[in-house]
């Protein structure tokens, strides 16, 4: 049995809930073999790292990261976002005719700002992205998760003995030092952390870039809102979080005790999903919770998480993605959805986005 939260006030008390945990040894089928062999999401639940771990073993982990991700570290990237923002905006202007937005430019841009804080190869992208898409799929064919992940795994493998023997100014020799010197991770955890970073700070900000992108398009007074300063680009970021969650449902938490919610009892050992999409919508909480509306105010989402999760990269996330929609905007204010354009979604619980979104610039 897995419970979908989808109501905005219950996700909010039940992501900081005591009785809440994220480590898969507190599933009942998990625990006693029951999931189907093959079952896609088996690698993303149990993946050593932050988004499987709970007390202090989760702080231990997120507190090497977090150092590398603060908003004032992030603040200083902003120039170097911008100039590959740009790039990939000639990019674009020199392709002819419709083209895939995803693919050329919402894809490219968080996978190379990532690539780069984590020292990776720009060669490398193409395979890391479509590993860490196998890896999140919940389509995918049996066992597929399970050897996209080892693949990933050993590509990151290859990289941190790589980051070993030349050490460079980046995120993953910052880690394998806190894995040598000071001995506060394991080998498996510092190769989980590293997909986790690679799988988390793509995915969803290339998601996030799609859909802000649809929803201005199908809302051109909303747009021109935009485009003429009545609003700024941060409250495109946050509206399009809410009404479209770029995570469509995260797995999973696992109940430590029963827990009454409502007139429902989740049974201690059942899971849950976190469906951060479903909660944007939640007409118990959100006036009109259907329309993309650039001047609502009291937007406090949940689609960055909340409680001891919440979205670790959350600063680097608003800022490409603030960046990346002004400047195409800017540089193409007559972007506009290709003739016949028929986005399909993506087919993933997991990731919520269109699969490929052709657009034109004029
Ligand atoms: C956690 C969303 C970008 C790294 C989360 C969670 C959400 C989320 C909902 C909580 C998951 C849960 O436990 O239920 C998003 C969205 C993003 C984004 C919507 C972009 C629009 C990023 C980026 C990075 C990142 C750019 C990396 C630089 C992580 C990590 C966690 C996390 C490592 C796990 C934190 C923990 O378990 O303590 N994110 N994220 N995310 N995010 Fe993000």
């Amino acid at each position: 049995m897995v419970w979908a939260i989808t109501h905005h006030d219950t996700l909010q008390e039940l992501l900081a809930d005591p009785r809440v945990a994220k480590n898969a040894k507190h599933w009942n089928l998990y625990r006693e073999g029951r999931l189907p062999e093959g079952w896609p999401l088996m690698t993303f639940i149990t993946v050593p790292g932050m988004t499987t771990s709970d007390g202090a073993d989760h702080r231990r982990l997120r507190g090497l990261v977090s150092q590398a991700l603060t908003p004032r570290r992030i603040a200083a990237l902003a120039p170097a976002i911008e100039q590959r923002v740009a790039r990939l905006l000639d990019g674009v202007a020199a392709l002819d005719g419709d083209f895939d937005l995803r693919t050329h430019f919402a894809l490219p841009l968080p996978m190379q700002v990532i690539g780069e804080l984590l020292g990776l190869a720009e060669e490398q992208a193409d395979l890391l992205h479509e590993l860490s898409n196998t890896l999140v799929s919940s389509s995918a064919t049996p066992g597929a998760g399970a050897t996209a992940a080892l693949n990933l795994g050993g590509l990151l493998a290859r990289v941190a003995a790589a980051k070993r023997a030349e050490p460079a100014d980046d995120l993953t020799t910052a880690l394998i030092a806190a894995r040598e010197e000071q001995d506060r991770l394991s080998e498996e955890e510092l190769i989980g952390i590293l997909m986790q970073l690679v799988v988390a700070g793509h995915e969803t900000t290339l998601n996030l870039i799609c859909n802000a992108v649809r929803a201005l398009l199908a809302h051109p007074d909303q747009l021109a809102l935009v485009l003429n300063g009545e609003v700024g680009w941060s409250a495109v970021v946050e509206e399009t979080l809410r009404y479209d969650g770029p995570v469509g449902q995260f797995p999973m938490r696992y109940a430590l005790e029963d827990i009454r919610v409502g007139d429902v009892l989740i049974r201690r050992g059942e899971a849950m999903l976190a469906s951060y999409a479903a909660a944007g919508r939640d007409d118990r909480h959100y006036a009109d919770a259907d329309r993309f509306d650039l001047t609502r105010t009291g937007n406090r989402h949940l689609s960055l998480g909340h409680g001891p999760h919440f979205c670790i990269g959350s600063s680097l996330a608003r800022l490409e993605a603030e960046t990346a929609l002004r400047e195409l905007f800017t540089r193409f204010p007559g972007l506009r959805l290709a003739d016949g354009a028929d986005p399909k979604p993506i087919a993933s619980f997991v990731s919520n986005s269109v699969s490929t979104l052709m657009v034109r610039t004029s």
